[in-house]
């Protein structure tokens, strides 16, 4: 009987361990199991983010973990910017760019060199600049020695970023006011030059509207008939909830491809604070008002599940046309490093991206996972 007893005793201790077993098994393999986008995406374009300073640096824990395991591309949110990377006339600091380059090396991450010429965040000197030969010298000379540095090392560059008016005409800038027209071709053939194997593309926001689509088209056709090399163009993709424009994405895609280019997504998030214009013209600065800060204690449901179904609807259209779309890029890691905390009104608590402010995917990022899941090729309307 206490033999009995025993033995009975045995297996269902046996029992109660297998069981517990199998589940913290179950346990580690569902937290293994979260997704990654790169893997999920491989077979249909790049996925990419915008790095920070600490990112690069491998100084922030939560994203030296994350940022490997989910993307297979990255940009830098600043450091290559000419005001960082090209302090004084003829002091240039490579040193946060190379950082970056390691980092991609070492994760087998794609760099893309974001970004030559652009008329914001120039070095301060630039602005007290009013002779054109010196205008073109730093032109020139930026773009040789940014460029020739990296080649062979970055993927691609945006040589050229936001030189577009909302109405397709040129944007007035240093670089338009001294330089002309030609200034555009003018960048990419010196990169060219620079860099003959890397990849050379034009970006800017808004430039799925309407008129600013048929001004970069016109940009982009004036490069081509000089006889210079253009390979891509990036639409930036700083949009709005409930207000993604799918309709002129859609015609953008099928247009820029037309071209002979790839189109890219180069900087996306989906913003859910209130805001009175479109874009993303950082020079466009709104007073601070708590009205226009609504969701410090958190994102009401609502709006989740509003997020959730524009990224879900986003992906579903890249995908339709995944043959002419080469990367999507992320305007940063998580929640909140976004610049849309503090742009177009400092201090708010925005929610534009997959990732939380702890780094854990967000009903988005499962929905973007699901779109892929459910994608039907031959479906004609996928979203
Ligand atoms: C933003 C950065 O995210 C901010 O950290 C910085 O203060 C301003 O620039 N279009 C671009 C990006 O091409 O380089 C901008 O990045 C966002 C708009």
């Amino acid at each position: 009987m206490v033999n009995r007893l025993r033995s009975l005793l045995f297996v269902i201790t046996f029992i109660t361990l297998l069981v517990g077993c199998s589940n913290s098994q179950k346990a580690t393999s569902k937290k293994e199991e979260t997704p990654s986008l790169k893997e999920v995406f491989k077979n249909d374009f790049l996925i990419g983010t915008a790095l920070n300073t600490p990112q690069i640096e491998e100084k922030d824990a939560g994203a030296a973990v994350l940022v490997p395991q989910q993307f297979n591309a990255a940009t830098p949110e600043n450091i290559m910017k000419a005001q960082i990377i090209h302090p004084e006339w003829s002091r240039y600091d490579f040193d946060l760019a190379d950082k970056m380059i390691d980092y991609g090396k070492k994760n087998n991450i794609l760099i893309n060199g974001h970004t030559l010429i652009w008329h914001s965040q120039l070095p301060r000197f630039m602005y007290g600049i009013k002779d054109a030969d010196s205008v073109k010298q730093f032109f020139t000379d930026h773009i040789k020695t940014v460029a020739g540095r990296y080649s062979g090392k970055v993927f691609s560059w945006d040589v050229v970023n936001e030189a577009l008016n909302e109405d397709g005409t040129m944007r007035k800038s240093i670089f338009l006011d001294k330089l002309g027209d030609d200034f555009v071709t003018e960048a990419f053939r010196l990169t060219q030059e620079a860099s003959p194997n890397t990849e050379l593309y034009y970006n800017d926001y808004n430039n799925e509207q309407p008129q600013k689509r048929a001004g970069c088209i016109r940009l982009v056709k004036k490069i081509q008939e000089a006889g210079v090399r253009i390979d891509g163009v990036g639409i930036q993709g700083h949009w709005h909830v409930g207000k993604v424009p799918f309709d002129d994405i859609e015609k953008s895609i099928l247009e820029y491809s037309a071209l002979g280019l790839k189109v890219m997504f180069t900087e996306l998030d989906i913003e859910v604070l209130p805001r009175n214009f479109s874009g993303a013209d950082i020079n466009q600065r709104v007073a601070s008002n708590p009205s226009l800060n609504p969701y410090v204690n958190g994102l009401p449901d609502s709006v989740q599940q509003q997020l959730a179904q524009d990224y879900e609807n986003l992906f579903k259209l890249f995908l339709k046309h995944k043959d002419k779309i080469s990367r999507v890029t992320f305007w940063g890691v998580n929640d909140g490093q976004s610049w849309l905390n503090g742009w177009p009104v400092r201090g708010r608590t925005n929610y534009p991206l997959l990732f939380d402010r702890e780094y854990k995917p967000k009903p988005a990022f499962f929905k973007v996972i699901e779109a892929k899941k459910n994608f039907n090729p031959t479906e004609k309307k996928s979203f």
